[in-house]
């Protein structure tokens, strides 16, 4: 998505051969139009998925996932990263380990929320090393549900989330694919 990709070059930083900065556009401040601009997106690489329902996981994922699931017309389910009192239903937990933030987090939702007729695309906004799509993908499956279908606003390709679920099996769309990030250098991949 020529438009993500010319946001990630002249307001996202790369700190390092594997962390980039994007807290003016996507995770801390948010570019609505921008945002609006990937739901379309998505909802047109996945328009033949047969997803009933669109996922993610707080906190970033939602608001790329919002507007893929308004432009889809889907509702939007948030896989949360902890109990409170009030989530104590009959819930699903899968844990996930995070290399960036280190230690285990549960994914968690209400089962009742997610059934075996469902098609769920799952979207997020960076695919590093796939745990958190792997755990998700495995949330959606354990509640007897299908994955239509993950889509990635950033993948950083020289991390090994893609192989990963591409070996798996899952269809999977980036809008923005690097090839090569060190510090203040970001490249993409070409588009085929
Ligand atoms: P993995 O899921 O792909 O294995 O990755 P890992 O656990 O290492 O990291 C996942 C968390 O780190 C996610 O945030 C993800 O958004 C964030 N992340 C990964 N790579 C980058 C990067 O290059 N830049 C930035 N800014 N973030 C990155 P999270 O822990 O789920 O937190 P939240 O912000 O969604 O609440």
């Amino acid at each position: 998505m020529r438009k993500l990709k010319d946001i990630i070059l002249s307001e996202g930083i790369a700190l390092s051969g594997d962390i980039l900065l994007v807290d003016s556009f996507l995770n801390h401040q948010i570019d609505i139009t921008l945002m609006r601009e990937i739901g379309l997106e998505f909802a047109e690489l996945f328009k033949d998925s047969g997803a009933t329902r669109v996922a993610t996981i707080e906190s970033s994922g939602i608001a790329p996932a919002m507007a893929t699931a308004e432009a889809m017309g889907l509702p939007l389910l948030i896989m949360k990263k902890q109990i409170s009192s009030i989530l104590s239903e009959d819930l699903i937990q899968i844990p996930v380990v995070s290399y960036t933030k280190g230690g285990t987090y549960q994914l968690i939702v209400k089962r009742k929320f997610i059934g075996k007729e469902d098609r769920v695309l799952f979207i997020d906004d960076f695919l590093a090393n796939g745990e958190a799509a792997h755990g998700a993908v495995k949330l959606i499956e354990t509640a007897g549900a299908n994955v239509a279908g993950i889509g990635i606003v950033i993948e950083k390709a020289f991390q090994p989330g893609r192989k990963r679920l591409q070996d798996a099996g899952y269809p999977i769309k980036s809008l923005a694919t690097i090839s090569y990030m060190s510090e203040g250098v970001v490249e993409f991949e070409e588009e085929a």
